[in-house]
């Protein structure tokens, strides 16, 4: 495994690779590594002869009083991960390495950062778009790869690559679940045992969205009334969102029509969950 610190080293390791004729892949990670993270770099290793994976918790895209300072850093754990799931290569850089100085230079991409997430944490997406194009002006990889967990980081960064011609392609892979549904997320391990018994409502909800989009159900304020009657079984969750909306535009929908996306955010505690599933109900 080559681990680089620094963005010379990363860039040197990338070059020898490039050399040798390997397709380079890319997965960008804030460490504390699970099963989701797991699949990215499987997905990579199975496309590309080098994968990087990068860990590194961005500041800027944390907002005041939000997790920065207790985000998990177990780094040892995360080096076996990546070695174990078939990555070559480690780029953890500390803040001082990414930001040297006062960031003057940031990418926004507009619209599609305003709904959902966007309206409780400002200046997140700002923050991922701005951190993920210097780590792709760093690494320079052919692919790169995201989850649809995160599905509306995934969405504005693929609109972001396209609008600015970044010469990579984006792949975006399955959300990997627990076995009771629960979405892998770094942050579950703050979960309380009440919380964390309680959370698999959130996917239960999403699989309710499901079954009556399925039953022909098209009004989505119909649906989403179902879906906080699942939330009834959970009294310790405060739900953020939840949202239908277009699967491009993420515009909010009053009926289910063509590819949708269906998100849910809420907290346990002072833990913030999200999950979510695409519907295309023209695919049947
Ligand atoms: P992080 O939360 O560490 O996630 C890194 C990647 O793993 C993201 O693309 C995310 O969607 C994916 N991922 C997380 N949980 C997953 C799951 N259960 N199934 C499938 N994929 C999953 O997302 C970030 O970091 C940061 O915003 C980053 C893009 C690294 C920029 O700082």
């Amino acid at each position: 495994m080559q681990i680089a610190m620094t963005i010379a080293e990363i860039r040197a390791y990338v070059a020898q690779a490039r050399g040798a004729g390997k397709t380079v892949g890319f997965v960008p990670t804030m460490g504390a590594l699970h099963a989701g993270h797991a699949s990215l770099i499987e997905a990579a290793a199975g496309r590309c002869g080098y994968v990087v994976v990068s860990i590194f918790v961005n500041p800027t895209q944390f907002g005041p009083g939000e997790d920065f300072e207790k985000y998990p850093r177990p780094f040892e754990k995360d080096v076996e991960l990546c070695e174990r799931y078939g990555a070559q290569a480690i780029f953890a850089p500390n803040p001082a390495e990414m930001y040297p100085r006062e960031n003057l230079t940031w990418v926004t991409v507009e619209k599609l950062t305003e709904p959902l997430c966007g309206q409780s944490r400002p200046g997140h997406f700002r923050g991922v778009t701005t951190v993920c194009t210097k780590l792709f002006n760093i690494v320079g990889a052919d692919v790169a790869f995201f989850g649809q967990k995160d599905a509306q980081q995934a969405i504005v960064i693929r609109r972001m690559a396209a609008d600015l011609n970044m010469p990579l392609e984006i792949v975006v892979c399955p959300t990997v679940r627990e076995p009771d549904g629960l979405a892998m997320s770094s942050r579950n391990r703050y979960l309380s045992p009440q919380e964390r018994s309680q959370a698999p409502v959130i996917y239960r909800a999403l699989q309710r969205c499901a079954e009556r989009i399925g039953a022909g159900e098209k009004n989505a304020a119909r649906i989403v009334e179902e879906m906080n009657r699942v939330f009834e079984q959970a009294p310790v969750l405060r739900v953020e969102y939840v949202s239908i909306v277009d699967a491009e535009s993420l515009q909010e929908c009053d009926q289910v029509s063509g590819k949708v996306l269906v998100a849910i955010a809420g907290r346990l505690g002072s833990t913030r969950l999200i999950d979510n599933i695409m519907v295309d109900t023209t695919a049947r």
